[in-house]
């Protein structure tokens, strides 16, 4: 069922960490013109949570990790490479992810940050199998983590509706094969680059210039429509493709977490790959589109609700800005 590799990588241990305030759709009402009907309707989502005044993506990223470090048993100093996923680090210089290091407590670790949008944790996951399966890393830290609303324009419903901030994380180890990332595999089509973008607050529009802030630069834009018909489609040919390669069928899945940008987008892909309601998990509702944090918080969820348990065979898939589109199959 594996992908040849003698050793894989393991999710030892899980975490996420959630900002306290909740902003509904009924507040969203209030700001713009929208209407929970519509975004209900539209998205599955009824509500958001969102960074507090002084808080930052760093505060996120610190406790979603500690997280997954208790949950695996795993001392802080035995960890030998974190990666952090987001595309809304604390600040541009130096990474997340060497900010957190002391916060952390990782002192023996490599750290650096993964820019792959809300693909970004699936991509970290295998960029972290090849590190463990050749040896180089034993223990790896990875968190998916993402304030969005900070670089939301409030005054767009289009998009203001759709995002929310949170993390979650991962400790990965080695394993046989036959146990964890059984396959994973990542795709990128750069073509179509403009689908989801923030054009400012980098080197041609740098977030200093006046030009970034008048022409609205600094703000998450997505080309909505277009993005679903091309989310659907790579997310489900990619997942089939896994399945196809590892002799499952997908009635075999005890779980399917897909990217939760949209529930629509989560129903279709699950119908498309010829999925039960049971076997397919949500919980957009709840949390909106977090991107790179929206596949481990929902890891998370789905162990405390009793729907992911130890040596359950589980599937991944996420997509996003690049665009990029990511799948994992795993013996959790
Ligand atoms: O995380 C990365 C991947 N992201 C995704 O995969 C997201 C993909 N896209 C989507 O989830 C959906 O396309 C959206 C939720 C963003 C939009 O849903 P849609 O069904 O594609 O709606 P639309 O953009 O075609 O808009 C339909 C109508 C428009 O009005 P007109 O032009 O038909 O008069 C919009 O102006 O809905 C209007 N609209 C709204 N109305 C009330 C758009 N946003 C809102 C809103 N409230 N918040």
């Amino acid at each position: 069922m594996n992908d040849g590799y003698r050793t894989t990588a393991r999710i030892a241990g899980l975490g996420r960490f959630l900002p306290e305030k909740i902003v509904t759709n009924h507040d969203l009402e209030k700001i713009v013109d929208t209407s929970d009907e519509w975004i209900t309707s539209r998205t599955g989502i009824k509500e958001r949570r969102v960074v507090a005044e002084g808080e930052g993506l760093l505060d996120l990223v610190v406790r979603a990790g500690k997280a997954a470090l208790d949950d695996a048993g795993v001392e802080a100093e035995a960890v030998d490479l974190l990666i952090v996923a987001t595309a809304t680090p604390e600040q541009p210089i130096p990474a997340t992810s060497a900010i957190a290091q002391p916060q952390l407590g990782v002192v023996n670790a490599a750290c650096f940050d993964l820019s792959a949008a809300c693909s970004g944790f699936t991509y970290s996951l295998n960029v972290a199998r090849q590190f463990i399966a050749t040896g180089a890393a034993h223990n790896i830290l990875v968190i998916g983590a993402e304030c969005l609303t900070r670089y939301t324009d409030w005054s767009d419903r289009k998009t203001c509706v759709l995002f929310g901030d949170g993390a979650g994380a991962a400790l990965l180890q080695p394993a046989d094969a036959g146990e964890g990332i059984l396959h994973i595999d990542w795709r990128t089509d750069g073509t179509l680059a403009d689908f989801i973008s923030m054009p400012g607050g980098g080197s041609r529009f740098p977030p200093n210039s006046r030009e970034s802030i008048d022409q609205g630069f600094p703000f998450i834009k997505m080309r909505g429509n277009e993005t679903f018909k091309v989310a659907v489609r790579a997310m489900t040919e990619l997942s089939l493709d896994l399945l196809k390669r590892a002799g499952v069928q997908p009635a075999d899945l005890d779980l399917f977490i897909p990217h939760q940008a949209n529930q629509r987008i989560i129903q279709a892909v699950g119908k498309r790959m010829g999925l039960s309601g049971e076997q397919v998990y949500s919980n957009v509702h709840q949390f909106g589109n977090t991107s790179a944090a929206s596949i481990p918080m929902a890891m998370v969820g789905a162990v405390e609700e009793g729907r992911l348990k130890r040596g359950d065979l589980l599937m991944l898939t996420a997509f996003g800005g690049g665009l990029t589109w990511g799948s994992a199959l795993i013996r959790f």
